[in-house]
């Protein structure tokens, strides 16, 4: 068994139980998506291990493409939407569209990419994503589909970052404390304590 990195409080999920339930979110979208051609648009790039694994545990044909926003962790107001930083390559409109994200947390960033690229008219538009932390949602929003709800914590691992490290850990993980509160004030990702 792989030792488990100093910083790490307690071990989430692991890479077993991801892969289980990745492979799950993949039927799930087979299911749902037969006979049609989805777009996965991934929202990087904490969604890149994530993104992975999903589309090739996805059998029905699809394309992919991906966005990059401006993050919310700093002085961004609640009712700002987060800005494009990288846009999508393809236009949407008339096509079946699948959101792919890590995490919904305040569900600021997903309700405001939704709103956003209703407004390019795809025929549909559903979110996929591997976290839920349902307890720290400030604006109402449901992923169509989740792989794992998780508690209120400083997450890290398959993708999760600590001011950008960590995304390499193969399992999903609570981050100790005392880490985190060594440069709290520093961190962009001070939001996900
Ligand atoms: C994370 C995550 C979502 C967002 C969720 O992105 O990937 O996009 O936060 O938070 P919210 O529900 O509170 O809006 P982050 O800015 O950390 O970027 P990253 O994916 O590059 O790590």
């Amino acid at each position: 068994m792989q030792k488990l990195d100093k910083r790490i409080e307690k071990v989430l999920f692991t890479k077993q139980q991801i892969d289980a339930a990745i492979k799950k979110a993949g039927k799930w979208i087979d299911k749902n998506y037969k006979g049609k051609k989805p777009l996965l648009v991934g929202i990087l790039k904490g969604v890149v291990p994530f993104f992975g694994h999903l589309v090739v545990n996805i059998k029905t044909d699809l394309t992919i493409d991906f966005m990059v926003f401006s993050s919310y962790h700093g002085n961004v107001k609640a009712t700002t939407e987060p800005k494009i930083v990288m846009d999508l390559k393809n236009d949407i409109k008339g096509k079946d569209v699948i959101i792919v994200e890590d995490i919904v947390d305040t569900g600021k960033t997903l309700s405001a990419v939704v709103k956003m690229l209703k407004r390019r008219k795809p025929r549909s538009l559903k979110v996929v994503t591997l976290l839920d932390k349902k307890d720290s949602r400030t604006v109402n929003f449901k992923p169509d589909y989740n792989c794992f709800v998780v508690p209120n914590h400083y997450i890290v691992g398959f993708g999760f970052d600590y001011d950008e490290t960590l995304r390499n850990l193969p399992y999903i993980a609570i981050l100790k404390k005392e880490i985190y509160n060594k440069n709290l004030s520093t961190l962009k990702g001070a939001k996900k304590c």
